[in-house]
């Protein structure tokens, strides 16, 4: 397969990448990669999918968002997560099911602070459920046989990578489509 990994850099990125190496992998990162962009730009993920062509797979691990006790927080913390991790990924949903090759796949990222969310984590769990809930949603609406689901981890030092990474091969290799993959949950 033809992978676009999309945050191959970061601490999830490092994790699931080695594990893809029978595939043909492009990265993609903001300073790091095959491939250097910033997929916040709608202008970017337009680029990406014209220079790269044929994909089978796009996997995204990218994306931020602001933690921060509520009374703390306010509207442009919140729009950090909404812009740089919700609406980019929707949005290479949105460019990238013109380009992706038919039944190809999309895996993004949320988290496990959409469902169980603990004190100071508005600011993720509002992305990460949107995310969750798009997922559901559009999976049902994808042309030619493409496929969309979500990854959504707990935290880092909770996640058995063995785990995280078959929930990887999952997206890729079956014919799930619109689930959300919890890796991590059972640690406390
Ligand atoms: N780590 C965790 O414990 C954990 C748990 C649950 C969910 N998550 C979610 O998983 C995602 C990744 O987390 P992480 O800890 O791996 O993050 P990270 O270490 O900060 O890595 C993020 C990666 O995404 C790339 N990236 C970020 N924004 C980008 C953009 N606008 N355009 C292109 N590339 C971009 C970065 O590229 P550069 O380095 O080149 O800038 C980097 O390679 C996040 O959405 C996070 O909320 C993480």
């Amino acid at each position: 397969m033809k992978i676009l990994m999309i945050g191959a850099g970061g601490t999830i990125g490092k994790m699931v990448t080695p594990a893809l190496k029978g595939h043909e992998v492009i990265t993609v990162g903001r300073n790091t990669g095959d491939i250097t962009a910033d997929i916040s730009l709608e202008v970017a993920v337009d680029n990406l999918f014209n220079r790269v062509s044929n994909i089978d797979a796009v996997i995204c691990t990218a994306g931020d968002s602001v933690t921060d006790n509520l009374s703390k927080m306010n509207k442009d913390q919140f729009m950090v997560g909404i812009h740089q991790k919700l609406c980019l990924q929707i949005n290479l949903v949105l460019s990238g099911m013109k380009y992706l090759k038919d039944n190809g796949s999309f895996t993004l990222i949320s988290g496990k602070m959409g469902e169980f969310p603990v004190n100071g984590s508005s600011g993720k769990a509002l992305v990460n459920g949107a995310i969750n809930s798009f997922v559901m949603a559009a999976a049902q609406e994808m042309p030619r046989g493409i496929r969309l689901n979500v990854i959504s981890p707990s935290k880092v030092s909770d996640i058995d990578e063995n785990e995280l990474i078959e929930a990887y091969v999952r997206c890729l290799e079956t014919a799930i489509n619109g689930e959300i993959i919890r890796v991590g949950y059972n640690k406390q």
